[in-house]
């Protein structure tokens, strides 16, 4: 028997002006505030990750508990679980008593939660990367930004961004 509320699904991301995630391979500027914002808010979370970002950011985790989404059923990630769907993730998260799962991406990860998806929390970069791995699109009707954060160029970050959570409108009922 399933205990608990159901777990907050919040996607966190940074994405070009032209909507990519990255150009190929990792993670297409430095942006040390960016990075310092994404470690502070999923700080002691349960995460969820696409196999290949889960990769990426091995020796990255520390207080974290990742998920890793994987259709490779024997794939056993070095730290965290495996989970084959979006659901499983959330149905483990709920069981753990967590208020929130945290999706990091890469791209299939975001396309698969964001239909679930509660809250996005996107660093708009003021950059164009004129292709690459794509983050998926969403309707401006359906979500609405609750909190801007605005960061100009500096010494140290070649793109200005903006920290932007947007919350659904109206969230269609998971049950029915
Ligand atoms: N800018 C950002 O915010 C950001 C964030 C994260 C990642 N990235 C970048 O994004 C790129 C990676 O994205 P990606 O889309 O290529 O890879 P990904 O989503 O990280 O990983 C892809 C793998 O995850 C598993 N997977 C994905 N969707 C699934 C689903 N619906 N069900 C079951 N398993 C699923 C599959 O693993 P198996 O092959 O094991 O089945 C798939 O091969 C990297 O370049 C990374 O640096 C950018």
């Amino acid at each position: 028997m399933m205990t608990g509320m159901t777990p907050r699904l919040t996607l966190i991301a940074a994405v070009s002006a032209d909507g990519f995630i990255s150009a190929g391979k990792g993670v297409p500027w430095d942006l040390p505030k960016d990075r310092e914002h994404f470690r502070a808010y999923t700080s002691g979370k349960w995460l969820l990750l696409g196999h290949q970002t889960y990769e990426e950011m091995l020796g990255w985790f520390s207080n974290h508990h990742p998920l890793v989404l994987s259709r490779d059923a024997k794939f056993l990630p070095f730290n965290g679980e495996r989970v084959a769907t979006v659901q499983e993730a959330l149905n483990l998260t709920q069981k753990a008593n967590q208020k929130e799962l945290v999706v990091c991406g890469g791209s299939g990860a975001f396309s698969a939660a964001l239909p679930e998806a509660d809250q996005l929390v996107i660093t708009h970069v003021n950059h164009l990367l004129g292709g690459g791995v794509p983050f998926p699109s969403f309707s401006q009707k359906e979500w609405e930004p609750v909190e801007r954060t605005a960061y100009d160029r500096d010494d140290t970050h070649a793109y200005s961004f903006a920290i932007v959570t947007y919350q659904r409108v109206a969230h269609y009922d998971r049950a029915a």
